[in-house]
């Protein structure tokens, strides 16, 4: 490709540090839309003759047919998916494949093809998403009040309901979508024609192929156009931040399904068995979900540290930006799609849950505010009676709302039985009704809201 200049080829490890072939074939589909775009401007613009236009197309779309039969070849020699692309054309066409090149260079092209990938990404990504805000949604609707404890520092702290529970983690996957199409919305833009830094001086119409590849316009820069890899570090970040929520549910499905909880029975098909523990059922597909987290921040942390500090315009640095990007959208496609099949299908224990939100006093603030309510009391007043209240609870090894009527007015005469309907579980949720609250209602409503923000029926 560059032989007018070089009298000796690459050695063999030269070769290999070289060729980014063996991961970029992944970009084959977007080098051949690209380059099929490409070449019908030239055409247009006049630039090549139509009956070359004519064949180059062909063959390109002759390319993509093999290469969706069977991917494309592997030869280190011709570096990677662009050359790999363009000499199969010319084994195809002869020498006219040469003028696909005309007024392009790799860099402006590399960057188109791996913008095309990213975006199909993300909007794999959003669909992926989508199914697991629905499933979210539907599991919120059915157990919109089942009682279960809320926790602060892990330690039980209020009742709320599994729904409100579901619909925190709808709400984190809801940031995770609006990160992708943020991201999506700033990365649409056409760097196609910025040629190798400084633009072509043949008479291109680069709005044209920014249409015909469906982005909005193109870059107004061509230095930044071939040296920006934003829209992949925006795709890792926004990678990042999702699976870290898909990290933090995977770790309540783990806490939840193990003994001491029992809050949930994970189907078979999301979990596996012990080689030596026969009774052990293991929650290995929750756990690699909060392994992968780890790895794709990894990935995001790898992209971020090759760009760092690489002067414009392209370096061949730049070429190791797809490694990190392919193996973090593996992992995250996989990840939510895990995600999903628990949340669709994991068989929630109602009764386990309700003990263990009516043990640890969990409704010991519904005695503070009570006494706030029905006897005036200030609120730091109420909570130094109520400490009382569940001291001697804990020390007679009663729930708070078992307490005798007389004991409770011994720590405070103004107490009396209605305390009681605010003791309860249910009542205790039920109470929490303000905006956005854990009642049952609210749920509801927060449900309805997302099925209609979902376009699913309401
Ligand atoms: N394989 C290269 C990459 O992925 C294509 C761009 C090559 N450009 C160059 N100036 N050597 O980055």
């Amino acid at each position: 490709m560059w032989g007018g200049r070089f009298a000796d080829g690459p050695s063999a490890i030269m070769r290999e540090i070289n060729a980014s072939i063996p991961f970029d074939k992944r970009l084959w589909r977007q080098d051949i839309a690209g380059s099929r775009a490409h070449v019908a401007m030239l055409g247009a613009q006049g630039i090549i003759a139509e009956d070359d236009v004519t064949a180059i197309d062909a063959g390109l779309a002759g390319i993509a047919d093999e290469y969706a039969l069977s991917g494309p070849p592997e030869d280190l020699a011709l570096e990677d998916i662009h050359m790999t692309v363009e000499s199969r054309l010319a084994a195809m066409i002869g020498p006219t494949a040469g003028r696909l090149h005309t007024a392009r260079s790799r860099n402006d092209q590399v960057a188109t093809d791996f913008k095309l990938w990213v975006r199909d990404a993300i909007d794999a990504v959003s669909a992926g998403l989508e199914a697991l805000q629905i499933a979210l949604v539907t599991r919120a609707e059915e157990h919109a009040a089942t009682i279960m404890p809320g926790f602060t520092h892990l330690q039980v702290a209020q009742p709320v309901t599994l729904g409100h529970h579901l619909m925190a983690w709808y709400e984190m996957t809801r940031r995770d979508s609006s990160r992708f199409a943020d991201a999506r919305v700033r990365m649409n833009r056409s760097p196609l024609g910025a040629a190798a830094l400084a633009g072509t001086g043949f008479p291109i119409d680069r709005a044209a192929t920014a249409a015909a590849l469906g982005f909005d316009a193109p870059t107004d820069n061509s230095l930044n156009s071939v040296s920006d890899r934003d829209f992949a570090l925006d795709y890792l970040m926004a990678a990042t931040q999702c699976s870290l929520h898909l990290s933090r549910m995977a770790e309540e499905f783990v806490i939840w399904a193990s003994q001491p909880y029992g809050f949930v029975s994970l189907p078979d098909a999301y979990s596996t068995g012990s080689s030596i523990m026969p009774q052990k059922r293991n929650p290995d597909a929750a756990e690699l979900v909060r392994g992968h987290s780890g790895r794709i921040a990894g990935c995001m942390v790898a992209l971020t540290m090759t760009m760092k500090g690489l002067p414009l315009a392209y370096s061949k640095d730049m070429q190791d930006d797809k490694p990190p990007v392919f193996e973090a959208h593996d992992l995250l496609a996989l990840s939510i799609a895990a995600m999903t099949g628990m949340v669709e299908t994991t068989r929630f224990v109602p009764e386990r849950m309700r003990a263990a939100a009516e043990a640890g006093f969990s409704t010991a603030t519904d005695l503070a505010d009570w006494l706030v309510r029905a006897g005036g009391i200030p609120f730091r007043e109420a909570h130094h009676i109520t400490g009382r209240a569940v001291k001697l609870a804990e020390s007679e090894g009663l729930a708070l709302s078992a307490l005798p009527l007389e004991a409770l007015q011994a720590i405070d005469p103004r107490i009396d039985e209605r305390v009681f309907s605010a003791l309860t579980v249910d009542a205790s949720v039920a109470s929490r009704a303000s905006h956005g609250g854990t009642a049952p209602d609210q749920v509801r409503a927060r449900v309805a809201a997302a099925k209609a923000a979902l376009g699913i029926e309401a």
